[in-house]
């Protein structure tokens, strides 16, 4: 099978963008990371994927009047480059309807919770502000509606007592940074497909056990 060319989108560090990159250059990685673009010229990020040999462009949104001719102007970049697949990794631009319907089936992103929960920003404090156990993050289709998109994978981890938004938010990064490739793979090498608003799986799970949080 042909590797899909992957364009990753993002708006500021890029650490997911990075483990995206290292992932993709295993051979027998199903895509290949052709683009990274960014709608703030100053993302961190863009000077990682430089350094990584990829082509790295802004598109500042500032520059556009209108959402639509921003999105256009991503569009087009993204259709210059022959671009498959989108991963948005920490983008932080809402996408119109226009934008998602283009790419429906062929855009994910990696959301820092455990969806349906916590959709929206500040995910973490909200985690603590409701005492919940565990938490974690999602990778998903993207939908129009907000962090709504049918999920793909997503990885659990405990809350502890003392946690804060920075210690929730580091102890869950690193199982984002190993969650996203193993995603993309699956959906790159079609054992997870979007069907009828679902993803439909082609692989067998070992379902084990329970996790149980505390213990
Ligand atoms: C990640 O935690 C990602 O899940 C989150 O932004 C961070 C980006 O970090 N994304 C969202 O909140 C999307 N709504 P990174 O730039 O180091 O990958």
């Amino acid at each position: 099978m042909s590797r899909r060319r992957i364009a990753i989108l993002i708006s500021g560090r890029g650490s997911n963008m990075v483990s995206l990159i290292e992932a993709a250059r295993a051979p027998d990685f199903p895509g290949e990371i052709f683009l990274v673009l960014s709608n703030r010229p100053d993302a961190g990020g863009l000077d990682l994927a430089r350094e990584a040999g990829l082509p790295a462009l802004a598109i500042d949104h500032k520059a556009y009047s209108t959402r639509e001719s921003f999105e256009q102007a991503l569009d087009a970049t993204l259709t210059e480059h022959g671009i498959e697949f989108i991963c948005l990794a920490g983008f932080m631009r809402v996408l119109t309807n226009w934008f998602v319907e283009r790419w429906a089936g062929r855009m994910l992103n990696i959301h820092p919770s455990l969806l349906p929960l916590f959709r929206g920003t500040q995910t973490h404090r909200r985690a603590l502000d409701e005492g919940v156990l565990v938490h974690g993050c999602t990778v998903h289709f993207v939908v129009p509606e907000l962090d709504a998109g049918p999920i793909v994978a997503q990885a659990v981890v405990p809350v502890v007592p003392g946690d804060t938004e920075e210690s929730l938010a580091a102890r869950i990064l690193v199982q984002e940074h190993k969650l996203y490739p193993q995603a993309l793979r699956m959906v790159c090498d079609g054992s997870a497909r979007l069907e009828n608003g679902r993803v439909a799986f082609s692989q067998s799970w070992d379902a084990g056990g329970a996790l149980h949080s505390p213990g």
